[in-house]
């Protein structure tokens, strides 16, 4: 609660700089067009003889991310729930010089998730990428009694097939985190309370406790907000907004391919090259322009100038391994046996 209210609190206070950089947003596609700018692109990496999974990847920036390393030469396995949507993304993603091939993944089922995860052999990256904000509060996951779909979906689902994956030595784990996390209150983990919010702040838990080594020795986690990006994820705004939404979204977003380039740049830079915080993890990235400190520096990570991958203010809970820990403990107590 505590939480929630001090997010209202700071939204209101940024709103202004929000509007303004609203504004920023619609004028840089303009000075695109014009050659006066140029979009910034993750580097090509060579990652022949990598092996990538994209969860998500039947649409928007997981699709685009995948099409992305395919192209850099990994071998990509796409996941989707639905058998057509699935088959078209193979289609678009072989384009690359890397093999594709696509396997079914319901994370509203958990026999889905563990048969999924029993076809699928070892991975050097994997990019848990699928999500969805349709924030019933009162939805609940099929397969996960007292756990918001949201959050089953976004966070317990795919924790549940980390944890069951075979990942290889050094390998990378990618976590799509989101703005909306400055707005979790982690007391609610796992429950009816948690939302679109929670989830994106457990992404970024995870993150961080892969690199502490607590999913495994030597594995790496990179937890990115991909930027606002003009994706189906928006579907569920209210109608009477929706088309004034969609119109803004569309001249003021990242496309989707632009929203890829965090989670490409997470996915395929070299180690070194990860940016690290004081404690020596690698950093949450955004791909919008930030100051580097100053209340209001969350507000850039809305809408700002599209600038690449960068470190960028994750808002952890004051007891983060604490709040981990209990994390993982509402996870496999609704999972059940692993
Ligand atoms: N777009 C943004 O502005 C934004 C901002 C911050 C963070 N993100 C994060 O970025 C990630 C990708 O989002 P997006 O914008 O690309 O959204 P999107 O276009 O809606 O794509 C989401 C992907 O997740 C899949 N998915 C949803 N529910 C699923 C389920 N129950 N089982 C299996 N797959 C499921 C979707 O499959 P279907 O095609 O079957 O629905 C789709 O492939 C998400 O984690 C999102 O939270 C997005």
């Amino acid at each position: 609660m505590a939480t929630k209210l001090g997010h209202g609190l700071r939204t209101a206070l940024q709103s202004p700089i929000i509007a303004v950089l609203g504004v920023v947003s619609l004028a840089q596609p303009l000075l695109e067009a014009t050659g006066l700018l140029a979009a910034p692109a993750p580097p090509e990496e060579d990652l022949r003889g990598k092996r990538v999974l994209v969860t998500g990847a039947t649409a928007g920036i997981g699709l685009a991310t995948a099409a992305r390393l395919a192209r850099m030469g990994a071998e990509v396995v796409v996941t989707g729930r639905d058998e057509a949507r699935l088959a078209a993304a193979v289609q678009t993603v072989a384009g690359g010089r890397g093999r594709v091939t696509g396997e079914v993944l319901d994370l509203c089922a958990l026999a889905s998730v563990r048969a999924c995860a029993a076809r699928l052999g070892a991975f050097d990256v994997v990019v848990l990428n699928a999500g969805t904000n349709a924030n019933v509060p009162t939805a609940e996951h099929a397969d996960l009694p007292g756990c918001s779909l949201v959050f089953g979906v976004n966070f317990v689902a795919q924790w549940l097939l980390l944890k069951l994956l075979d990942l290889r030595p050094g390998a990378r784990v990618v976590c799509l985190s989101s703005v909306s996390h400055h707005s979790a209150d982690a007391a609610t983990f796992g429950t009816l309370g948690a939302d679109y919010a929670e989830s994106k702040l457990a992404m970024i838990l995870l993150a961080r406790a892969i690199s502490r080594g607590d999913f495994g020795a030597g594995l790496l986690g990179v937890a990115v907000n991909p930027g606002a990006v003009d994706s189906h994820i928006w579907r569920h705004v209210w109608f009477p907004a929706s088309a004034l939404f969609a119109g803004f979204s569309r001249l003021a977003f990242l496309s989707s391919d632009e929203g890829s380039a965090t989670s490409v740049f997470a996915a395929a830079a070299p180690a070194a090259r990860l940016p690290r915080t004081d404690d020596g993890l690698p950093a949450y990235l955004a791909p919008f322009w930030q100051p580097p400190r100053g209340p209001g520096r969350s507000a850039f990570e809305y809408l700002s100038v599209f600038a690449g991958a960068r470190p960028a203010f994750a808002r952890l809970p004051r007891d983060e391994r604490a709040a981990a820990d209990r994390l993982w403990a509402a996870c496999a107590r609704l999972v059940g046996a692993i």
